[in-house]
């Protein structure tokens, strides 16, 4: 077993006892810091900074060398699988991501093949294996993946999207092609992961971005079952200890039990659920990550900080179980002394409830 210096983020998402509440930013590594916009300046764009192990490293470290963050995240993308799918990921300025081949019908989805986490996305697993050297058991290391149905909406939509008209229209004119469309990404999911793992990820959480533009029918038919079934295929147990599962769904707060009873450990929250209420629907089975808007960061540092004190005494005293996050990705014009305050509050305020 590789000895870590600090695993109150493993601990707490087993729900073993910490000395104070963990605490990691979704987007973390991102433009909101001076050092990451130099540094992709120089990688040309996006994508090569995630093709390149060292760079990837690097923005990975970025923040933690600012920060007492509690773990680290890979430095990559969810869109990672289509791009090795065949699709074409590219990044307009501005626009967010795009596919140059999107899938149209039916014949699209019946030639996909799972790709190899080794071949195609190798280039992430060496990124792994680098972050983890590099890290030197400072932090544990997340690895990450997006759920099969918020894979799939950009996949069809060929980008972003506010109606998700063509994946609908899918779900209702040809439910069954979108199903094996799910089915092919939950395996390729649940092999991409388990090399992250294998490569040295020490937790791996699921990003289900646009789980919560659906009906509560349509959630667990086309977007949970695909996530339960990548839980049941990931491997828990690497380098002597567990490996935490984390799943997030945005907007999906009325589902929280759904979502716990897949057998993940941890259920990540966004804002617009009282994590009280959270803790007493679920709280007894998974433990808990979130929930600050992100956009509390633009406030000034006492209103951050007295958000910071109402949210850890909402998960209130009941023991371990909490890694404090933001409810989604902090915002690319967030000032970064902003962010350390944040962290800097939660280390402090947590430890009462922890005596
Ligand atoms: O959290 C981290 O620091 C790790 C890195 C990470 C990125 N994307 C880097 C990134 C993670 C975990 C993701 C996940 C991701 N990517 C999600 C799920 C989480 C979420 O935010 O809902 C989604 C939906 C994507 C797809 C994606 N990638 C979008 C919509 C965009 C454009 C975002 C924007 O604000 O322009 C990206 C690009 C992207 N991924 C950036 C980063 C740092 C910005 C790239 C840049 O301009 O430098």
């Amino acid at each position: 077993m590789t000895e870590l210096k600090n695993d109150n983020y493993l601990r707490a998402l087993l729900k073993q006892p910490v000395d104070y509440t963990p605490v990691w930013m979704m987007r973390q590594a991102g433009r909101y810091l001076p050092e990451y916009r130099k540094l992709r300046a120089t990688a040309g764009d996006f994508m090569s900074l995630c093709r390149n192990a060292e760079f990837a490293c690097e923005v990975t470290i970025q923040p933690l060398r600012r920060f007492k963050l509690d773990a680290a995240i890979l430095f990559s993308d969810i869109l990672t699988i289509p791009d090795a799918m065949g699709l074409g990921l590219y990044f307009e300025t501005g626009e967010g991501p795009k596919f140059t081949n999107p899938i149209t019908c039916k014949a699209d989805i019946e030639k996909i093949g799972i790709p190899d986490p080794e071949d195609e996305l190798g280039y992430v697993m060496n990124a792994v294996r680098t972050i983890r050297k590099e890290l030197n058991g400072e932090v544990p290391l997340i690895g990450f993946s997006g759920s099969p149905w918020t894979l799939a909406t950009y996949m069809i939509e060929g980008g972003s999207s506010k109606a998700f008209t063509k994946i609908k229209k899918m779900m209702f004119s040809d439910p069954q092609s979108l199903h094996l469309l799910l089915d092919k990404l939950a395996d390729s999911v649940i092999s991409y992961l388990n090399a992250q793992i294998a490569a040295g990820a020490q937790s791996v959480m699921v990003f289900d971005t646009w789980g919560g533009v659906l009906s509560p029918r349509d959630y667990k038919d086309f977007s949970l079952q695909y996530m339960a079934k990548i839980v049941d295929g990931l491997t828990r147990h690497a380098d002597g200890r567990q490996v935490p599962v984390t799943l997030f769904t945005k907007n999906g707060g009325m589902w929280l039990e759904d979502i716990a009873a897949t057998g993940c450990d941890a259920v990540g929250l966004d804002w617009t659920i009282d994590i009280e209420n959270a803790k007493a629907r679920v709280g007894d089975k998974v433990a808990l990550q979130g929930n600050m808007d992100p956009s509390m960061l633009y406030a000034p540092l006492p209103r951050i900080e007295q958000e910071v004190a109402k949210i850890l005494a909402s998960y209130g005293t009941g023991g371990t179980g909490h890694v404090f996050n933001l409810g989604h990705g902090i915002h690319p014009d967030v000032k970064p002394e902003h962010a350390g305050h944040f962290i800097e509050s939660v280390h402090r305020l947590s430890k009462q409830y922890h005596l």
